[in-house]
């Protein structure tokens, strides 16, 4: 479909406010959590360091340093429990050396806010919306090596949650099943599109998921197309009614993990329709035609019981981390995924999470001869 009919149509549907219903596909979180094979393969205290002797030398405490090393590197997901502290840079001080360089936000995705911390953004979605198991920036060809969450505020009692997919079993369960060996067989393809803000200003477009200006930040489309062919976009064309910019991304279904040596799943369904499914206004609008889209590399569609299967499994194999105010995670990108379910606050509460991106990784794709 040509892309300004598309956005035409985003219009139209968006005036018509009825989100689009997926039959048969529930999103599920750790539905098995409290299943044995999942406490037995990640328990809780494995991943724990509790911090209450550390308050004081946050920032520069050797031991708390190696015990961070040492989690990190034999699992790939450290909390740190009972800080004393709220303070953003406090709380990625110990996680310092693993983050290394600071990884600003680049563009291509939605835009994050930075709180006034230096490195620290925003989360850059409405708690409203369920963010499906996904590796930080899954869609680029320059992820983050690791992620960092924080959590700056929460209200008492309310149950601020991420959670997380051990990415290592995922592989394993999914190479297992029909689903997987069809998305090994047939690889995928990842459409995506970003609006003109002018456009959008003009006709008063409002079920778009961001605008190209934003998204890379600058006002010159030779500079947007420049930083999309960096993140490996293929095929860009630019929509001369409309402004949008799209493109495609073949992307690797594997993805070498240095940290366990072998090939794990780089696949997760944060670039399918499906990820807009609680978006306002975008909800609005057949998956054809959202801003982006995920497909068979054969560019056939994934059915909705195909969709279910693959959040099952992740779901099998996700658990789930209740924040306190004031601890601290940092997560592998290869050997996690993360995603919560939509969540309301009442008038007054607050969940506040800051994020920071560690340093960068060029993908390579699988590595022969590393496969389980
Ligand atoms: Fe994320």
């Amino acid at each position: 479909m040509h892309f300004s009919k598309a956005l035409r149509n985003l219009s139209n549907a968006a005036n018509a406010n009825k989100p689009i219903i997926r039959k048969g596909v529930h999103p599920k979180f750790a539905h098995l959590a409290e299943n044995a094979k999942t406490i037995k393969r990640l328990r809780t205290e494995d991943f724990t360091i509790d911090c209450t002797r550390y308050q004081k030398t946050l920032d520069q405490n050797s031991e708390l340093k190696e015990r961070v090393s040492d989690v990190f590197k034999r699992i790939g997901l450290v909390v740190l429990d009972n800080t004393g502290t709220r303070d953003p840079k406090l709380l990625k001080a110990p996680f310092k050396h693993i983050l290394k360089s600071r990884a600003n936000y680049e563009g291509g995705s939605n835009y994050r806010r930075p709180i006034g911390v230096e490195d620290v953004y925003d989360t850059g979605v409405t708690n409203e919306q369920t963010i499906h198991y996904h590796h930080e920036m899954g869609y680029s060809n320059r992820p983050p090596l690791s992620i960092c969450f924080m959590c700056l505020q929460l209200t008492p009692g309310v149950d601020g949650f991420t959670y997380f997919c051990d990415n290592t079993a995922f592989t394993r369960d999914i190479e297992a099943s029909d689903i997987g060996q069809k998305l090994i067989h047939k690889g995928t393809v990842i459409i995506r599109r970003w609006a003109d803000e002018k456009y959008v200003k003009k006709h008063g477009v409002t079920n778009y998921l961001t605008t190209w200006q934003l998204s890379f930040m600058t006002d010159d489309p030779k500079v947007a197309e420049e930083r999309a062919r960096e993140q490996s976009q293929q095929d860009i064309e630019w929509c001369e009614e409309t402004g949008t910019l799209s493109g495609r991304v073949y992307p690797d279904i594997y993805e070498y993990c240095p940290h366990s040596d072998r090939n794990l799943f780089w696949f997760s369904m944060a670039d399918h329709a499906i990820w807009f499914d609680t978006h306002p206004q975008v909800n609005t609008t057949p998956d054809n035609e959202r801003p982006h889209i995920l497909k068979f590399g054969d560019g056939s569609d994934l059915s909705n019981e195909e969709v279910s299967q693959i959040l099952d499994i992740s779901a099998n194999q996700g658990f789930k981390h209740s924040w306190k105010p004031g601890q601290s995670v940092l997560s592998c990108n290869y050997r996690f995924m993360h995603g919560r379910p939509g969540m309301s606050l009442n008038p007054g509460e607050v969940r506040q999470l800051g994020v920071v991106l560690g340093e960068r990784f060029e993908r390579v794709g699988p590595v022969p001869g590393k496969y389980f």
